[in-house]
């Protein structure tokens, strides 16, 4: 690839997240217009805020019916971005895989831009966009820092195993392959990195915790096998549980790799447009970058972006937090005053539950004054 390499700014590099943007062609139906409008004030704010230095789409990024549709859904996600040439990265989610436009071809349409550094290592892999990215010391030509991207594939074949495919033992082998190379280049010691792909791993249900029953009303049920219980998350666990994770139920030991490698220190996912948490689990970041977008079901003024700032001189501590809508001062053309003022599913839930007490203290309260009337009456 002939690009500029990612390097430290001044020992810093920062990553934004774009999650789940579904766009789509179609500006006519269902406030879709209002909806792209929002999408673009929220990327454009959150660069010119937040100054990425690389943005990677999670994947469900666009979908279209035809090259000339996606070409134009394409530059509407990448217009924030391209306009300000910043690099920017892809994978793949499942939906991508729902239009009339191939992954490769979608992968050719990214990159007629020219701030594109997707691409896909190995055609003899399942799965379109697995690839890494190194990144460079600020002072010296080193690579110091490795970004992994890696495609978490469709949906199962055996839909009794599983709903969701995962991750091949074949990419597993690529991604260890890869790894010991670049320890091998780097003086037997591995380069520390971070993976970003769209589905999550089933590891993630070990930042949750079986809800108690005074937590029922702020807890989500699990995904297909996990779904006997209501899940919160753990206290050691920052941010927020909008759905139970959609991961793969077969554990393809993608997580159990990045362990034994030793290399990757966080991994970022997209597919569930409510949950943008973020925890540890064996030393190892799993967190959740939640819908940027206001197509898909999403929880309104909380669409957002994350941001990472790596450190040069701490290259094992991730720094990371979501930067919601509103949080930028903006005002949603697509959204409902409701939409506009209740801002996730707890707090809907909480003024459901509000309301439906107040309701009943009402109905209550009448109750006793018909009575007492009643009884006044004889
Ligand atoms: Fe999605
Ligand atoms: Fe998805």
């Amino acid at each position: 690839m002939n690009k500029e390499p990612l390097r430290f700014k001044n020992g810093k590099f920062k990553i934004m997240l774009v999650g789940d943007l579904h766009e789509s062609y179609d500006m006519y139906s269902d406030n879709a217009a209002n909806k792209a409008d929002d999408m673009n004030a929220l990327l454009t704010k959150a660069v010119e805020q937040l100054n990425p230095d690389l943005v990677v789409y999670l994947g469900d990024n666009a979908g279209a019916d035809n090259e000339m549709q996606m070409r134009s859904v394409i530059s509407r996600i990448l217009y924030p971005v391209s306009v300000k040439d910043i690099p920017f990265a892809v994978v793949f989610g499942n939906h991508d895989r729902e239009c009339a436009v191939s992954l490769k071809d979608q992968m050719r349409l990214y990159n007629e831009h020219d701030n594109c550094y997707m691409f896909n290592a190995d055609d003899t892999l399942t799965g379109y966009g697995n690839y890494n990215l190194l990144i460079k010391s600020s002072t010296s030509d080193d690579d110091v820092f490795n970004l992994w991207f890696v495609d978490s594939n469709n949906l199962a074949d055996d839909q009794e195993l599983s709903y969701y495919d995962w991750v091949h033992e074949d990419q597993i082998e690529w991604y260890k392959k890869t790894a010991l190379e670049l320890k091998e280049k780097n003086g037997g010691e591995v380069i520390p990195a971070l993976l970003f792909q769209h589905i999550p791993v089933p590891e993630e249900y070990e930042l949750l915790r079986e809800a108690k029953v005074h937590e029922k009303l702020d807890s989500v049920p699990g995904h297909r096998k996990w779904s006997d219980k209501n899940h919160v998350l753990k206290e050691t666990v920052e941010g927020y549980l909008g759905e139970g994770p959609c991961t793969p139920c077969v554990n393809s030991g993608q997580f159990a790799a990045w362990k034994e490698i030793g290399d990757v220190i966080g991994a970022f996912f997209g597919h569930d447009h409510m949950n943008d948490f973020a925890g540890y689990v064996d030393g190892i970041m799993l967190a959740q970058s939640k819908t940027a977008g206001f197509r898909p079901y999403t929880d309104g003024c909380r669409s957002g972006v994350r941001l990472i700032t790596l450190d040069e001189n701490d290259l094992k501590n991730i720094n990371t937090r979501m930067y919601h809508f509103k949080q930028f001062g903006l005002k949603a053309k697509s959204l409902s005053p409701y939409m506009e003022n209740v801002t996730d599913r707890q707090d809907m839930k909480l003024k459901l539950a509000g309301t439906v007490l107040g309701a009943a203290a009402a109905l209550t309260t009448a109750a006793v004054a018909v009575n007492k009337i009643a009884k006044g009456k004889k």
